[in-house]
């Protein structure tokens, strides 16, 4: 069991977290019975976070390109226990083989578990998708890898076949018909980027998708950036998220390329507002929206250069220092990074509650650090917040295991692939097939709605 402080009954208290034999969280409390006690002192025990929004890079993983294991490894030292890898890479995720095919090279190479979306681009594909995917994406605009979006009149189709499955499906709500040209070759850097792919132009995708939405889907919104979009999906009912590039930083004078992302970045006021609806908990997921080109990619003159940013392993150390400064509220964190991002998920974790997998973090509130690339463990070999505070856990586990200890990783490499609860087929045991199977917790194959139960 681990002892230390917790956030229990709405306040940080000493407790002691029971962790049973099957991985999974067994009570809650004090004076438990159990062999090994592990006392983390002044530390404090959170459920790991959930990243809804990354991009490996397979199957093209080089030396300076990302693959699942040093995305997932990446996941591990920044505290998140599961993360989303999107479908739009060389070749974009649209089949049911290409799927499969990225499952099985993921098996025994994760340092945390993993959640494959397809991409939907074709109606007639999704029901088999929804069988190996744990969701899907779609593009309504063209971005990495993405060239051409599904035309405008094959939205609605795409909604309605996913919406039958259950799987969440993640927008990336850009209207392109709202794009325009970018002065002087788009050369202008972060003021000009948003200028292209300006407010409007998120606005009125998400206007199309409210319209467009059966009922039932399971919409997701990814990268939200505009304070009034977050507010619209908010009265709506409906699942988003926002990065935290587009909480902390802002489109400005003299940016580089490292600051081109898709969506972009908004200026200051945009990004203040979004800022105060996170602390507020009005932003429901944060999402890192992990796009790790290489530090040469970036330096390439703005309009040559790709868009994206890493963040999958400095976004909860980012914000625990935000904790830590009392910017930010520690129970709206954690519900933004690990117990609502598990919910859209249909996974048993992000809580401390029994029955919970015991995926795990203690943190050291004390332990302030500085964000430098070179001790990162990205092979981009950057980062957009050198030098800015950051809280990393000193311990991170995963079904009860230790994965990083002392701050290091000694784990086993031995992640899953797994899917929501209530994904199509996800009966029997959800994971891959194989030595995982002796480490199935209660999670995937739990029956639907069993992580909001317990
Ligand atoms: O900035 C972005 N980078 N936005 C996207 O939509 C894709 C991503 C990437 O994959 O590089
Ligand atoms: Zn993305």
């Amino acid at each position: 069991m681990l002892a230390g402080r917790a956030w229990v009954g709405g306040r940080l208290q000493t407790v002691e977290v029971g962790v049973g034999e099957d991985g999974t969280i067994t009570a809650l409390g004090k004076d438990l019975t159990g062999d090994r006690r592990h006392d983390v002192g002044q530390s404090v025990i959170l459920p790991s976070g959930l990243d809804v929004h990354a991009h490996f890079r397979e199957p093209t993983a080089g030396e300076r390109v990302e693959s699942v294991d040093t995305g997932t490894l990446q996941a591990a030292y920044g505290g998140i226990g599961a993360v989303v890898d999107m479908p739009n890479t060389d070749p974009p995720i649209t089949t049911v083989e290409r799927l499969e095919e990225k499952r099985r090279r993921a098996q025994g190479r994760l340092a945390v578990d993993l959640l494959l979306y397809a991409a939907l681009t074709v109606p007639e594909r999704v029901p088999a998708l929804a069988r190996v995917a744990a969701g899907f994406k779609l593009y309504l605009s063209p971005t990495t890898g993405i060239d051409p979006p599904p035309r405008p009149e094959r939205i609605r189709p795409l909604l309605s076949a996913a919406s039958v499955t259950q799987l969440p499906v993640a927008v990336h709500a850009e209207d392109p018909r709202r794009f325009r040209p970018t002065a002087g070759g788009g050369d202008d850097g972060t003021v000009a980027w948003n200028a292209a792919r300006p407010p409007e132009a998120e606005e009125a995708a998400v206007d199309g998708l409210l319209m467009d939405a059966p009922p039932g889907l399971r919409l997701h919104v990814a990268h939200v950036t505009l304070p009034a979009v977050a507010d619209r999906l908010r009265r709506a009912g409906q699942s988003f998220e926002a990065s935290p590039q587009h909480l902390l930083l802002s489109a400005g004078p003299g940016a580089d390329a490292r600051w081109k992302v898709n969506p972009p970045l908004r200026p200051p006021p945009a990004a203040s507002e979004l800022w105060q609806r996170f602390r507020s908990g009005r932003v429901p997921i944060v999402a890192s929206d992990h796009a790790p080109h290489s530090a040469e990619e970036k330096a390439r003159p703005f309009a040559a250069a790709p868009s994206g940013m890493p963040g999958v392993e400095t976004m909860l150390p980012l914000l625990l220092a935000r904790v830590r400064e009392s910017s930010l509220d520690l129970p709206v964190l954690v519900a933004a990074a690990a117990d609502r991002p598990a919910r859209l998920l249909g996974l048993p974790q992000g809580r401390l509650v029994p029955g919970h997998r015991a995926n795990l973090l203690v943190v050291d509130f004390r332990a302030v650090t500085q964000l430098r690339a070179a001790r990162l463990h990205a092979p981009c070999g950057w980062t957009a917040f050198d030098r800015w505070p950051a809280i990393f856990p000193a311990e991170h586990y995963l079904d009860g295991r230790a994965i990083v200890s002392g701050g290091e990783y000694v784990g086993a490499h031995d992640g899953r692939v797994v899917r929501p609860a209530f994904a199509p087929g996800a009966a029997r045991p959800a994971t891959v097939e194989g030595s995982e199977a002796s480490r199935a917790g209660p999670g995937d194959d739990a029956p639907p709605g069993a992580s909001a139960r317990r």
